[in-house]
């Protein structure tokens, strides 16, 4: 298939394209740049020996959309282009909801008058809000999302299924991912956060490599085993594959389709902190700090919905997520810039 992957450029995208290319299909990426670098097409060919088409636009605008699929037959789109800071989504609402949602928009417009019928979405386990029972199926109701970001994911979920409903020819396949992690196994391709980083494992590969002095352990008083918070981490190339299989939902008649994207395994931030040493041989000095707003104290998936219908399961545990993501640490620690 020809599958549009808009955000292709960034951590999951490029990733994803990769797994693309090798199960025989053609990516065509489409990236504003505003939160990755070109470098990683040459990364991608020097794995898969594909060339990979790169547009430089904005989802936003609808005229070169217009073009893009006037010019190609788009089989489907993946859809990962999107501003996915919860602090900066805080001080920053309208850009979010502009960028995350206006985006949305205009491509769906932009698919619809080019007649292209399928889309896969980058949702995210934060729609369920705080979760009152574990581990999460896709049937469990949606929650209150703690910050604009995670509204965005929530309303665009919506609006695809409002979509879906209006067009019934329609796929829509909403992806919930759980917590993205690693990085490729060749050490040429991970994510490269800008600035200090926000989420655990690239805090945790800072800290490592001597760029941060000490990672700080938001709670330890939460009600889990070890009191600090629970997630389910999964392998950004896990991740990358279950869009693979995602397209064997995409059917002639048409339907709306939720996966949970994880591995259904919970870990604690502590042992994360020390499968990640146990994996590299290099000590994480970390901090007890206060508990961080908006956080739940344990959140992982129920997949068997993936695993039944797209035949898709994670396959690499803590101690490989650990090893890669610091592989590529070590090898570009200033991320694709260097
Ligand atoms: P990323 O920032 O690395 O990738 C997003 C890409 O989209 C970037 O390359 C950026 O330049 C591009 N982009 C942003 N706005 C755009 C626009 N208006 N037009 C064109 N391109 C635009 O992030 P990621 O971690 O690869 O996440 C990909 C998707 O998955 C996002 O939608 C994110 O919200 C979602 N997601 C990520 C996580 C996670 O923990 N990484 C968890 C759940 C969901
Ligand atoms: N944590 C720390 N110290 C840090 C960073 C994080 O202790 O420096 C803890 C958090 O409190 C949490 C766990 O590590 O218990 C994971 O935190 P992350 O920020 O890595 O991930 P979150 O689960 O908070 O959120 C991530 C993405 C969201 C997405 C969500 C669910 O950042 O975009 O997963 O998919 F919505």
């Amino acid at each position: 298939m020809n599958i549009l992957v808009t955000g292709g450029a960034g951590f999951i995208g490029s990733h994803t394209i990769v797994e693309l290319q090798q199960a025989g299909h053609t990516a065509i990426a489409y990236d504003n740049l505003s939160n990755a670098s070109v470098v990683v097409f040459e990364r991608i060919k020097s794995i898969t020996g594909k060339e990979v088409e790169f547009i430089e636009g904005d989802i936003r605008d609808s005229a070169k959309l217009a073009e893009v699929f006037a010019t190609r037959q788009i089989d489907c789109v993946i859809h990962f282009a999107g501003l996915k800071a919860v602090g900066e989504s805080v001080v920053k609402p309208i850009e979010y909801y502009d960028n995350n949602v206006g985006g949305t928009v205009k491509l769906l417009e932009a698919m619809r008058d080019a007649g292209c019928k399928n889309i896969i979405f980058s949702s995210s386990a934060t729609v369920y809000g705080t979760p009152t029972e574990l581990p999460l199926t896709e049937d469990m109701p949606k929650g209150e999302a703690t910050n604009p970001y995670g509204r965005t994911k929530s309303i665009i979920e919506d609006i695809l299924a409002d979509t879906q409903k209006a067009y019934p020819d329609m796929n829509v396949i909403l992806l919930r991912y759980f917590n993205p992690i690693g990085a490729h196994a060749s050490g040429t391709m991970g994510e490269d956060p800008a600035g200090i980083p926000n989420n655990l494992m690239p805090y945790i590969t800072q800290v490592a490599v001597g760029k941060l002095e000490q990672l700080g352990v938001f709670g330890d008083d939460y009600d889990t085993p070890d009191g600090s918070g629970v997630r389910d981490y999964i392998h950004v190339v896990d991740l990358a594959s279950g869009h693979v299989a995602a397209l064997k939902a995409v059917k002639p008649e048409g339907g709306l389709h939720i996966y949970n994207l994880g591995t259904g395994r919970g870990t604690s931030v502590l042992e994360l902190v020390h499968a990640f040493e146990e994996a590299t041989g290099v000590a994480v000095p970390y901090a007890i700090k206060p508990r961080r707003a908006g956080d739940v104290a344990a959140c992982y998936a129920d997949c068997s919905k993936a695993a039944r219908e797209l035949g898709w399961k994670a396959k690499y545990g803590i101690a490989e997520m650990c090893a890669d993501s610091w592989r590529w640490q070590q090898a570009n620690p200033d991320g694709y810039r260097a």
